[in-house]
This record gives C-alpha cells, sequence and structure tokens, in this order.
C-alpha cells in the first residue's frame, strides 16, 4: 500500500471523528507489515483533557489487537487543514513508544497533498529511556 492509499484511509476515517467542541476532525491510519490498516480519529469530550488524539485512537486499537512496535509499516495523518497537520506532542511521543524510530510518517492536508518523513526527522531526540 503506497502513501496515498493510506492517507485516503485516514481521510476516510476521517468523518467520524467526534469533534462537538473543536470541529477539527483528525483520522490517522497505521498501516502494518502483515498488510493490516487499523483507522483512528479524534474523540473529545466535554472535559477537554479527556480528548483523544486520532494518532493515538489507531495506536491503541493496534495494541489492543496484539500488534508491536516493530509491527508497524508506516502511519498517516489527514486533517480538514490548508497546510500538512503535525501531530501534537503528546501523540509524537506515544508514536515514539509503539512506532519504529525508521517509521514512515505521512502528513497530509485537506488537498490530500503529502508530507513524508521519518518518525526520527520527526521527533529528533526523543524521550525513550528512564535508564540515563
Ligand atoms: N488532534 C488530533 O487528533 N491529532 C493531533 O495530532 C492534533 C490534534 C485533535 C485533538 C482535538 O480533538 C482537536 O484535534 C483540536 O486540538
Amino acid at each position: 500500500m503506497n502513501s496515498e492509499e493510506l492517507v485516503s484511509r485516514a481521510r476516510m476515517a476521517m468523518q467520524h471523528a467526534y469533534t462537538p467542541y473543536s470541529d477539527f476532525p483528525v483520522g490517522a491510519a497505521v498501516l502494518y507489515k502483515d498488510g493490516e490498516v487499523i483507522e483512528g480519529v479524534n474523540v473529545e469530550n466535554v472535559s477537554f483533557g479527556a480528548t483523544n488524539c486520532a494518532e493515538r485512537t489507531a495506536l491503541f486499537t493496534g495494541v489492543t489487537r496484539g500488534y508491536h512496535k516493530e509491527d508497524v509499516a508506516a502511519i498517516a495523518i489527514a486533517g480538514d487543514t490548508e497546510t500538512f497537520l503535525p501531530p501534537c506532542s503528546i501523540c509524537r511521543q506515544v508514536m515514539v513508544e509503539l512506532c519504529a524510530y525508521e517509521t514512515p510518517v505521512y502528513l497530509s492536508d485537506k488537498y490530500g497533498k503529502i508530507k513524508e518523513m521519518t518518525l526520527k526527522e520527526l521527533v529528533p531526540y526523543a524521550f525513550t529511556d528512564l535508564d540515563m
């Protein structure tokens, strides 16, 4: 599956985002090495801090299904945004925990334009270790 197809899966998922407070829908799609794709959307809450971002929804579902960080092939993120949507820093930290550092990350905008990078480029100097 190429980057366009994975971004399109993230865009399709976005329609199910639950965003009554921000009206800012986000979709994510994680491709696993066995070909499985798991989507996620942002799910908001009237107690704002209880909101879960799209990327975390997808990755946590992957963990729930038994996938590990070595199984992730790529992750795509889609927003109804004028320019590519950069993941929030909480999601970046979760991505570092649950995806390999060389994982391709596809960021996209409402026109379907894609910015490709690795997780390492997105999150340099990541916090990964308690044994420092
Ligand atoms: N959001 C995501 O789902 N992913 C991101 O990386 C950026 C932020 C959501 C959280 C909230 O529901 C809305 O976008 C506005 O912050």
